[in-house]
């Protein structure tokens, strides 16, 4: 086979764009908005990041892009793990370029001293993609069930106010992307609690430490990209951070919304904090962006509460996701 793997400099802009392309055209089966926008590529891929290293591959045959690969390397912690993803062009499937990027993604992974490769397949509710069986024959083990799940936002309309969003003795605070000054260090020691508290199956990943400067850092980063992270917090009557949820939303794309973190902190649980959180991200989601048409986000199926809750938002499963995990 004349298929070429090379590595791709994401500055090279017709490459970044044909990278693009070939991943927007593997991921089209999916619903919902499975592949970035091109401006939010454009600028997400490239901007420097000292918490996460990204290569891109490309699989050429000729001058024609016909596979891409992409691997990210945490930089901060769980540096034992590496996510890589492939795309194969859909003219080209089953001619071993998919294998190709992968075990070069694995090499490269490897050779930075990773030892646990991870990855992730979508695939319709109850049904099965070409990603399932090739995953299986790469080697890659289900590590955890998660469905995305989509709201329509008219939907959400339909039964906000039916929502019973109080939060009885927490005080509600929202902002956009940059937290208050008075909670950052309380925000900090809620976020160190993500990767122990949510449930992530067999994931092999350990928790982080979020000092206000690593905060701060990672707020700057998500101005720079034109990313609004559309943030609540309830602050319990002691004056610290009880629980945290956001909605994602980038200026290159207003109709379209995600769900970054939510975290309720196990000592104020069971106050419906969640729910509050989540009606009060979704308000100002509205508000700050009156053609928001879908906000979407995964969960594992085990997380019982957190389902329960966008149940009642008005979330839709529209998929199941497959975490995948190799030891290398
Ligand atoms: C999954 C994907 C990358 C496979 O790419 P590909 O180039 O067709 O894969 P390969 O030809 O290298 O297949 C390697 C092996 O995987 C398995 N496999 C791949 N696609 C398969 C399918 N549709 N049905 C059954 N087995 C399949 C086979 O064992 C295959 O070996 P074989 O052809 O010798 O039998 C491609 O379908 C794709 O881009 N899907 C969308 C994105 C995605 O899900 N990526 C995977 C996770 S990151």
């Amino acid at each position: 086979m004349a298929v070429d793997i090379e590595q791709l400099n994401p500055r090279n802009e017709a490459a970044l764009r044909a990278w693009w392309k070939v991943g927007r055209a593997a991921t089209a089966y999916r619903p919902g908005k499975p592949w970035p926008l091109w401006e939010q590529s454009r600028v997400a891929l490239r901007a420097d990041n000292p918490e996460r290293g990204v290569v891109l591959l490309a699989a050429i045959d000729g001058r024609e892009m016909v596979g891409a690969g992409l691997l990210t390397r945490p930089l901060v912690e769980n540096l034992h793990t590496a996510m890589a993803f492939a795309y194969t062009r859909p003219d080209r499937e089953r001619e071993g370029i998919g294998r190709r990027l992968v075990e070069e993604l694995e090499v490269i992974a490897a050779g930075d001293g990773r030892t646990t490769a991870q990855s992730e397949v979508y695939l319709p509710p109850g049904g099965t993609a070409a990603g399932e069986p090739f995953a299986t024959a790469m080697g890659y083990d289900v590590a955890s069930r998660e469905s995305i799940k989509e709201l329509a936002l008219t939907d959400y309309l339909a039964t906000r106010d039916a929502l019973s969003a109080r939060a009885d003795g927490y005080r509600i605070v929202t902002f956009d992307t940059v937290c208050p000054d008075e909670h950052v260090e309380s925000f900090g020691r809620l976020l160190g609690m993500l990767m122990t508290e949510v449930p992530l199956g067999e994931l092999d990943l350990t928790a982080s430490e979020w000092t206000p400067e690593r905060i701060r850092a990672a707020e700057r980063r998500q101005v720079d990209i034109g990313r609004h992270v559309l943030t609540a917090m309830a602050i319990a009557p002691d004056g610290g951070v009880a629980g945290v949820s956001d909605v994602r939303v980038d200026d290159t794309d207003r109709a379209h919304g995600q769900v970054g973190i939510t975290i309720v902190d196990p000592a104020h649980r069971g106050h419906r904090l969640g729910l509050a959180l989540k009606v009060a991200t979704h308000d100002v989601a509205l508000a700050s962006y009156p053609g928001l048409v879908s906000v979407d986000t995964s969960n594992a199926d085990v997380n019982a509460h957190m389902n329960a809750v966008n149940e009642a938002l008005g979330y839709r499963t529209i998929e199941n996701l497959l975490e995948l995990q190799k030891r290398l």
